[in-house]
């Protein structure tokens, strides 16, 4: 097949990728057959991916709300995703038009369609690194260009922990990024949990779908997701599924279960 514009020939199309399935999820259109057979496949298994996804998305956006109501003009968006409707410049942008936006991103697609949605916008920008580096991004010229670390920064980690090893050492990656963060400095995260939810077998499908893909899936609960929030001060109401964090309505956090992301919002005192 001929490839899109937006689609670097360093990529492998026949190889599912997790940005592309996301994407897939969300109703987009930049994703090829190998993605949305590995979609089609989690969707047999955990028919609320879709909703999941959506929920997500949801979660973000009320998460961005609450950030520039409370004064936050800067955001660190690692593992952004490829974007979609409501990303976050756009969200905190309408509010707060001089809030600044970094997103990052491994994914060649979702580093590219970013750079071309964000052309012409001197308030946002996109460069791709790895979570697991968090020096590297901390001192990349995009980010210290654009964001100023002694002022409060926004770091989002949405939907991109599950995607992190227990090796690759989670506490220490958001340990590293706490540590260059200002009083008044937010982190928001959210990541896929089965935390009391029936098994039946979904998790071991769920798991054995996205070992298509360069990134394995690493399931975690609440307990151990409020862990990761070390040192911040979670807001009200801690970590919750994403539905009844802050819900617009009492009728959007029924079933909240069904969502499968658990996340919070913590701030960092002093
Ligand atoms: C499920 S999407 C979430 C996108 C967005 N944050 C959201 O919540 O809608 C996960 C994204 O994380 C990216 N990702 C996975 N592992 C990563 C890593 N180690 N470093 C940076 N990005 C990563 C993927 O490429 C993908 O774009």
């Amino acid at each position: 097949m001929q490839r899109p514009d937006w689609a670097p020939d360093t990529i492998d199309i026949e190889r599912p990728s997790v940005a592309r399935m996301y994407d897939y999820y969300l109703g987009g259109s930049h994703n090829f057959a190998a993605d949305r057979a590995a979609a089609q496949a989690m969707v047999a298994a955990v028919p609320e991916a879709p909703l999941m996804a959506q929920a997500n998305r949801a979660f973000l956006r009320r998460a961005v709300q609450f950030l520039v109501e409370s004064g936050v003009r800067q955001f660190l968006d690692i593992g952004s995703g490829i974007p979609t409707v409501g990303n976050v410049h756009e969200i905190a942008q309408r509010v707060a038009p001089d809030s600044r936006v970094v997103y990052v991103d491994v994914d060649p697609v979702a580093v590219a369609h970013s750079r071309e949605i964000l052309s012409g916008n001197d308030r946002a920008t996109v460069l791709r690194e790895d979570l697991r580096n968090p020096e590297r991004i901390l001192t990349h010229p995009e980010v210290t260009k654009l964001l100023d670390l002694t002022e409060p920064v926004a770091v989002m980690i949405v939907a991109v922990l599950h995607f992190v090893a227990p090796e690759d050492r989670p506490d220490e990656i958001l340990r590293t990024l706490r540590g260059a963060l200002a009083p008044g400095s937010y982190l928001v995260m959210s990541q896929a949990s089965d935390d009391g939810r029936s098994e039946s077998g979904e998790r071991a499908e769920a798991e054995r779908v996205y070992r298509r893909t360069d990134n394995q899936l690493w399931i975690r609960g609440r307990a151990e997701l409020t862990g990761l929030f070390d040192g911040f001060q979670l807001v009200e109401p801690g970590v919750v599924w994403v539905p009844q964090w802050r819900p617009e309505s009492p009728e959007s956090a029924e079933d909240a279960e069904r969502a499968v992301f658990m996340g919070g919002v913590g701030r960092l005192g002093g």
